[in-house]
Order: C-alpha cells, then structure tokens, then sequence
C-alpha cells in the first residue's frame, strides 16, 4: 500500500480506530520500534493526521514493554478514541508529605484501570518506581498516558503462574487491583467470573510471597461486609472492619459471588501472612467513582443517561438505596497510605456520608443544568443493597485519612470529563454498556 503524504492527511479529529491500536501492538511492544516508523504506520493503516499518529507512537515507545505474549486480549472498541482518559488528578499537594515511596520498587496489578490507573499516577507523584501489570481485558493503556513515559508495562494474564512470576520479579510492595469486575449489573449477571477471582488472588499472592515481596496490598471491597446489615432504608450503619470476619459465627455472608470471592481473597491474604510474615492489607474500596470509570457503574450510568438526555429518565430501582459514593483521588490516597503499614491489616477505605441514588441524580441535573420532566423507576434492575457507608475509625487512627472531596465538587469533575471525552455514538449504545466491564 502506498505510503500517504503527510499533506494530504485529513485533520479530522475522529477516533483512531482498532486497527491504529493493532499497529502500535505489533510494532512498540515487540521491538522498541522508533516512534517515526510507528507514526507512518499508524498512518498508513489509518490515515490519521501526523500529529495525532505521532503522539500514538510516542505512548507505545515511552511504555518500557515487558512482552509476555500479547498486549491486551482484545483492541480497543471501534470507536474508542486511543487518546488519554481524563487528566492526572495528582497534583503538586498531593505529594506534599514528603516521598513517601522514594525510590521503592512498586507493582499494581490491574494498574491500567479506573483505580489502579489513578494509583499509578499518585505513586509515581510520591517517588515509587512502578510496574503496572494487566491483561488489558478491561483496563487500557489510555488510562496510563500521563505516565507512560516513567513507568514500564507488563502484559498479561496473571492467572498464569510463569506470567505473575515474571511481573513481581525485583518488586517491593504489590497493589494486587486486578480482578474481573464491573458495575452492579456486570457482578449480578457474572458470577462465574466473579469466584474466578479467588483463583486469580492465589497465584497473585503465592508469586509474590516466592519473590520475596515483603507487602501485599488487596483491593478488596465493601462487598466484603454481610448483606443483612445493609438491608434497611431507616436504619443507616457505618460498616465496621470487625463486622465482617473469620473468627465468629455470623460475620461472613457476603454480597453475592463478587463479594465472596473478595472476602476468600481476604482469607487467602491473611494466610499468606501467618505462614510466610509477609505484611498484609486488605483496603476495603467503598463506591469509588471519577475519570475513567465506564458505565457499567452507578454514577457513570447515571451520568451517561442525562448526557443523552433521556426523558422519561430510567433509574435502576427506587432510587431510594443509599451509598457512600467517594472520589477516586481520594480512594488511591487511602490506597497508598494503607501501603504503607506493616503487619496484617484489614481497613476501609471510603465515605462515612450515605447519599440516596436520587440525592446523586440531583446533584447530576444541577451541574448540567438539565432535569428530565418524568422518571421510570426500574424495580427488576439489579440495585444491591439498601444501604451502605464506611466508618472510617480505624484508617483515620492508622493513617489520618479522609476523604477531602465533596460529591458536588467530585461529581462537576467527573461529568466535565465524562462530556469533553465520550464521544456521542458511545450514548447510543448504553443499554450493553451498563452490563458489561
Ligand atoms: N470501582 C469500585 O468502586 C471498587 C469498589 C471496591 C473494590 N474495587 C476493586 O478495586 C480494583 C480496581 O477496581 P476498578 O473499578 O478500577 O476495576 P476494573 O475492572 O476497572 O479493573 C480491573 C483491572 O484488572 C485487569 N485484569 C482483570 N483480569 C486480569 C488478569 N487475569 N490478569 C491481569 N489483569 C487483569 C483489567 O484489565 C483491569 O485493568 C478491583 O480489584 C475491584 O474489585 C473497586
């Protein structure tokens, strides 16, 4: 195929398709290709302007690749811009306490997703040297942009022994985020997926015990906490770390397949620590949401649907549930605090403020400036539980953490990304997209 001239190139700003993504695939990661042929690659396959091509083939040569066989099970959706997904939330205050991860040698498995890609961010802000590994099944390298240059890529299924071995070779301290996971309607209609989980944990944790990592980090979650202490709308708890655990009867019963994978994830984690001594924390994530989550999330979902300004307006269940909802800078602050204790350690990490789903909505419709005139209340909908909040005593006495975001502040935030970034075709398809990851 002749080569196109750059002259001649539209400077159209449409997406660059799947096939731009297959040809940085084949030619960054395999051998250090120099940006240039990359470029001209990208544009010949996709007739792309130079600028935009060259920025590409900039991501992908910057990304030190560690290649494990394949970069990602799947391209990007057609469609999808390869272009980075919100900005770097990790501003100068957010290293202000000083280097807290100086020079240390740091592995987020899961690292290129909505979390984990903020996480990322904030440890590279804060001095740590880091490698990101995920099979790019639900993350992207999009979400790494920012960073690309400074952190290298391991691509991979973990669930392979020989492929987390290799990830947490020389590593310090694992963030262990990877997991198959997604909103309230993927986790209700995944099960399997969800308890394959624990088998994921296993060989996460069993690699790195063998490499010598002397910290694990576990993303676990609130799904953690038994149902039954969710269940009402009047009575509105803070979940303690003590009310779910292994060591008396009626405190395990977990929010379906998703939950009890994490909690056996938790287990696993805990006997790592009392046969090897390797340190052990498990962050229990509350509702986190911002840049970067997709819609297969309540607030992304809710979003998405006045962005498309759907009248009469669909709302899964009631609206009445209530959730702690907390801002993803946040939620990685707490993260990467929590990374830094010793011993074994099992933590919240969330808001202490409940907010009904129809609380949410309003704060959604007045920063668009835009309110549907009728409401369908979806009750077949997979909703969750009635009522869930983190009291955060116990990560507040370990490390003086709490979230600083308020949710009309970290909802402006999230709808300007989410309006600026998705492009309008995506709106079209929202009913897939809120039960997929
Ligand atoms: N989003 C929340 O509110 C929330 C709440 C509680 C807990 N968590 C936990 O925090 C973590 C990150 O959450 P997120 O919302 O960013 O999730 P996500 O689904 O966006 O991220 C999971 C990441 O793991 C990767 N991955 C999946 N299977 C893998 C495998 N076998 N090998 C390598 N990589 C693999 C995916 O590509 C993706 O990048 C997850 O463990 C999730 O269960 C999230």
């Amino acid at each position: 195929m002749p080569r196109a001239r750059r002259s001649q190139l539209p400077d159209s700003p449409r997406p660059l398709p799947a096939v731009a993504y297959d040809a940085v695939r084949t030619l960054a990661v395999r051998g250090g290709s120099p940006w240039s042929r990359i470029a001209d690659e990208v544009i010949v396959n996709t007739g792309s302007t130079h600028d935009r091509a060259k920025r590409v083939a900039g991501l992908a040569r910057t990304a030190r690749c560690v290649w494990s066989g394949h970069l990602g099970s799947k391209p990007e959706r057609e469609g999808t811009p390869f272009w980075p997904q919100g900005g770097n939330l990790m501003d100068s205050s957010m290293n202000g306490s000083g280097l807290r991860y100086s020079g240390e040698s740091v592995l987020v498995t899961g690292g290129a997703s909505f979390i984990g890609s903020h996480l990322v961010e904030l440890l590279v802000a804060q001095g740590a040297r880091v490698r990101v590994a995920d099979d790019f099944s639900s993350g992207s390298m999009r979400n790494l942009y920012g960073v690309s240059g400074e952190i290298e890529i391991f691509a991979g299924d973990l669930r392979d022994p020989g492929v987390a071995a290799r990830a947490v070779d020389s590593v310090q301290t694992v963030f262990h985020l990877a997991a198959l996971h997604g909103g309230r309607g993927y986790i209700d209609t995944h099960p399997v997926e969800c308890t394959s989980n624990m088998q994921l944990d296993h060989v996460v944790f069993s690699a790195a015990v063998a490499a010598g990592v002397t910290r694990l980090v576990h993303a676990s979650s609130a799904c953690v906490y038994p149902v039954d202490l969710q269940a009402s709308d009047s009575e509105r708890l803070l979940l303690r770390e003590e009310d779910a655990n292994f060591h008396e009867p009626g405190k395990a019963f977990a929010d379906g397949e998703y939950g009890w994978a994490k909690l056996m994830g938790e287990l696993q984690l805990h006997a790592f620590h009392k046969q090897y001594g390797v340190d052990a924390i498990a962050a229990r994530i509350f509702t986190a949401y911002g840049e970067r989550e997709n819609e297969s999330h309540a607030v992304i979902a809710l979003i998405a649907k006045a962005a498309a300004k759907l009248d009469p307006y669909p709302v899964w269940g009631d609206g009445k549930q209530t959730r702690n909802f907390t801002y993803v800078r946040d939620t990685v602050q707490g993260l990467a605090l929590a990374g830094r204790l010793t011993g074994h350690q099992v933590l919240n990490v969330g808001s202490a403020r409940h907010h009904t789903v129809l609380e949410l909505m309003d704060v959604i419709f007045d920063h668009l400036q835009w309110r549907p005139a009728d409401f369908t209340f979806e009750l077949d909908k997979p909703v969750g539980v009635r009522s869930r909040a983190s009291d955060n005593t116990r990560i507040q006495a370990l490390t003086s953490w709490e979230p600083e975001t308020s949710l009309s502040e970290g909802i402006a935030r999230t709808i300007d990304w989410y309006v600026a970034s998705t492009p309008p075709e995506r709106l079209t398809r929202l009913e897939d997209l809120l039960l997929s990851r």
